[in-house]
């Protein structure tokens, strides 16, 4: 039984595998309705529950339809619905699901609720995101350059505005897949010093630069992401733009990186604000390839969990 708790926790050989997996799965289904079954029914049997604090549609659906493809069923739980959101212990909740399903995937809020869940289920527990990571977007990340660009080690990765746990998940993937990250943005939101240190202790280089067209120079790819989380105070909204607006990633942004430079955001995306519609439409953008890739990634990702 394997956790995908996130990626600087999982060897990058199993990384490897699963981006691999993640594409044939994806060659497989090429052209094939989407309400089809996969040939393959690895999660026949399976029941896979999708607990949700936070909202979301990315996730959501593709871990669904995800399931669906493989045979298996899934029970979307929100949080405020379950006995959990009124006081039931993580733990007790994490023994009893182990009881009645085969694998759990969880979006919350403070990662001590994944970390204590894992502890206790004696299934797989999947990170779908928590305020400090998001560990299946970057593996469809991964996977998405990879499909346009090839390799993804030795390049660099810039990603401008809040160093969030979108960001920080990137710097985990740094360490394991072999890429370099600059970070453009105000100090006051700067990634979490233990992710820099992390990712420099396995190898990446990761640089700070505050003036975004001098850090967009040479990249392979910028992204970006909201530049206020589903995590952070609403009253901090006009500080945070106030900060950021010099981090948009607009046309001349782009014209800084590499001609062949790639445009990512995870979405959901506020248009104008941290990524103009010209750079989000425009012919380096591969937004939806990203979101597309969450389904054939998290397919591969829960293979992995289950080992089938
Ligand atoms: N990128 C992402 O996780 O999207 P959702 O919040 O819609 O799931």
């Amino acid at each position: 039984m394997n956790h995908f708790l996130d990626i600087h926790k999982t060897d990058p050989a199993n990384l490897r595998r699963i981006i691999d997996q993640a594409a044939t799965m994806k060659t497989a289904r090429a052209g094939r309705p989407r309400g089809t079954p996969d040939d393959e029914q690895p999660l026949a049997g399976h029941m896979v529950a999708l607990i949700f604090e936070k909202p979301s549609t990315r996730t959501r659906v593709s871990f669904d339809v995800g399931v669906r493809q493989m045979g298996g069923q899934t029970m979307v739980l929100s949080g405020n619905d379950m006995q959990l959101g009124h006081g039931e212990t993580i733990a007790d909740t994490a023994r009893v699901l182990s009881r009645y399903v085969d694998l759990i995937m969880i979006r919350t809020f403070d990662e001590s609720v994944l970390i204590e869940m894992a502890e206790y289920a004696s299934i797989p527990v999947i990170n779908g995101l928590t305020d400090r990571t998001h560990p299946c977007q970057i593996m469809a990340d991964i996977l998405t350059y990879e499909e346009h660009r090839g390799p993804i080690a030795g390049k660099k990765v810039v990603w401008s505005g809040d160093g969030n746990n979108v960001c920080a998940s990137f710097l985990h993937a740094a360490g394991q897949f072999g890429f370099d990250v600059t970070f453009t943005g105000p100090g006051q939101l700067d990634p979490e010093q233990e992710w820099i240190d992390l990712a420099r202790s396995k190898g990446a280089t990761v640089q700070i630069e505050r003036d975004p067209h001098k850090a967009a120079d040479g990249a392979d790819l910028i992204v970006t992401d909201t530049w206020v989380s589903m995590h952070d105070a609403q009253s901090a909204r006009e500080r945070r733009h106030n900060m950021l607006r010099p981090y948009q990633v607009d046309s001349a942004l782009m014209a800084a990186a590499k001609p062949d430079a790639l445009f990512m955001h995870c979405l959901p995306a506020h248009r104008e604000e941290e990524a103009t519609s010209e750079v989000m439409d425009g012919p380096q953008s591969v937004i939806f390839d990203e979101a597309e890739n969450r389904l054939h990634a998290q397919k591969a990702i829960m293979r992995w969990c289950l080992g089938v």
